[in-house]
């Protein structure tokens, strides 16, 4: 097991290059298996989320191979079509799999992922979705399996805006006989990135990015090399820092019309900030105001993923803030972490109250998941003193070189092993 030992209490300075997305690089890596052509991903980030995924890909029996920053994916003697159980439960993006997979060989069995460290995350509108397609579930002892020899297009209504569920069955429809219409779909911009790849693969998907879906299914997807897009959390957690230890820096490779509900929350409590092209200038000196109200809700609103940041920025605001988490039931992990820094924060069901403090005390915190690790750790650089944050297992998942961009931003932190 790792930890960070971190010095707090130093502004931050410098250059930060966003990586491409965690949550766009998964289903694109479960779209390769819809052809039987190779795919190259440029920029791939190498994290743990990432290497997970290419493994399920070599158990279907699709060759991968890293060049650089390029991933090489050549599915052409896939012929597996079951998820192994340890792989699925390790990592949830795992379900993603069954469209892709179904499309290509007919048949999907796979193990029913687990329930995860922020909340139950259900399948059902994965399953209800792949039933109206025309695919033959059954579930037993855990496991999922799935027939279909082709899926027919039909009109799938989404009870809740779910990224997996909509970004599932685009996979399951491409290739369909007929067209899909997907309605409530999830409008997240990993999405539209998933259509731009499926589209430049030779398929002839449309109206990613808005409510309605629609999927034209084809009968082959040929081979395409994909750049994706810049990963808005990683680039969100990065301004959140600024706004935590003050200082100065600018982002590059990032969409700043992906962080608008995070910009205007940012502005609002006095940070300056400014944004052309695919760059982002942060400033921020003295103490913050506090945001007063965060509610979590789907894309465009303002994102789950820095709930657990922008909770701890809370922390050391002045005034009081409410943070509501809309789309996760135990997505509060890191709140017992903070509190042990110092922080004042009441949690009732879905809802913290944060009472804001001057700043935090170091402390040795345990990472719980992915962004509740990655905001303990931007409290613990802020924070006055030593701290330690352990098991780094979670924030490897989806940032690539967090410490090192922290560092050469200014922040005195680093890796050991425990
Ligand atoms: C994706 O998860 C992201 N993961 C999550 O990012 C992100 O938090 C989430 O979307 C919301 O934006 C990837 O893209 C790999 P959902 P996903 O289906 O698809 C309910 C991170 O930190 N629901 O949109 O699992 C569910 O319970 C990760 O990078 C059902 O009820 O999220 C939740 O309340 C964490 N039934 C809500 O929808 C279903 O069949 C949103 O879930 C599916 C979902």
């Amino acid at each position: 097991m790792e930890k960070f030992i971190v010095e707090g209490g130093r502004p931050l300075y410098g250059h930060i290059d966003i990586q491409s997305a965690k949550n766009a690089v998964l289903p694109l890596l479960a779209a390769s298996v819809l052809t039987e052509e190779a795919v190259i991903i440029h920029k791939c980030p190498r994290i743990s989320d990432v290497v997970g995924m290419t493994g399920i890909l070599e158990e279907l029996g699709c060759a991968v191979r890293w060049e650089g920053g390029d991933l090489y994916i050549d599915s052409s003697a896939a012929a597996n079509h079951e998820i192994p159980a340890a792989l699925a439960k390790e990592l949830r993006s795992s379900v993603f799999m069954l469209g892709s997979v179904i499309a290509r060989f007919g048949r999907a069995r796979i193990a029913y992922p687990g329930g995860c460290d922020i909340g139950l995350r259900p399948i059902d509108l994965h399953l209800s979705g792949l039933r109206r397609l025309g695919v033959e579930i059954s579930e037993d002892g855990g496991y999922i399996d799935c027939a279909c020899p082709r899926p027919q297009g039909a009109e799938v209504l989404l009870d809740c805006p779910s990224v997996g569920a909509t970004e599932n069955l685009i996979l399951a429809s491409a290739r369909a006989e007929g067209t899909t219409v997907i309605r409530n779909a999830a409008r997240e911009p990993e999405i539209v990135d998933l259509q731009n790849f499926i589209n430049r693969m030779g398929g002839r998907v449309k109206g990613a990015g808005g409510a309605t879906v629609v999927v034209e299914g084809v009968r082959k997807l040929h081979g395409a090399e994909f750049t994706p897009m810049p990963d808005r959390i990683e680039a969100g957690t990065f301004l959140i820092a600024a706004a935590m230890c003050g200082g100065k820096l600018a982002l590059t490779n990032v969409q700043p019309a992906h962080l608008d509900a995070l910009l205007h929350k940012l502005r609002e409590i006095s940070c300056k900030i400014g944004a052309e092209g695919d760059k982002i200038y942060i400033e921020c000196a003295g103490r913050r105001l506090s945001p007063k109200l965060v509610e979590t809700s789907p894309y465009p609103g303002f994102p789950t993923d820095l709930q657990a940041p922008m909770t701890a920025l809370a922390c050391i605001c002045e005034g009081a803030t409410v943070v509501v988490e809309n789309l996760f039931e135990t997505r509060f992990k890191h709140v017992p972490e903070l509190i042990r820094m110092g922080a004042d924060i009441t949690v009732r069901g879905r809802a913290a109250l944060i009472r804001g403090v001057r700043s935090l005390q170091g402390a040795d915190v345990i990472a719980g998941d992915l962004r509740g690790g990655a905001a303990l750790t931007l409290a613990a650089v802020s924070a006055e003193g030593e701290s330690t944050v352990t098991d780094l297992r979670f924030i490897d998942r989806g940032y690539s070189g967090f410490e090192y961009k922290l560092r050469a931003a200014g922040a005195r932190i680093r890796r050991v092993r425990v």
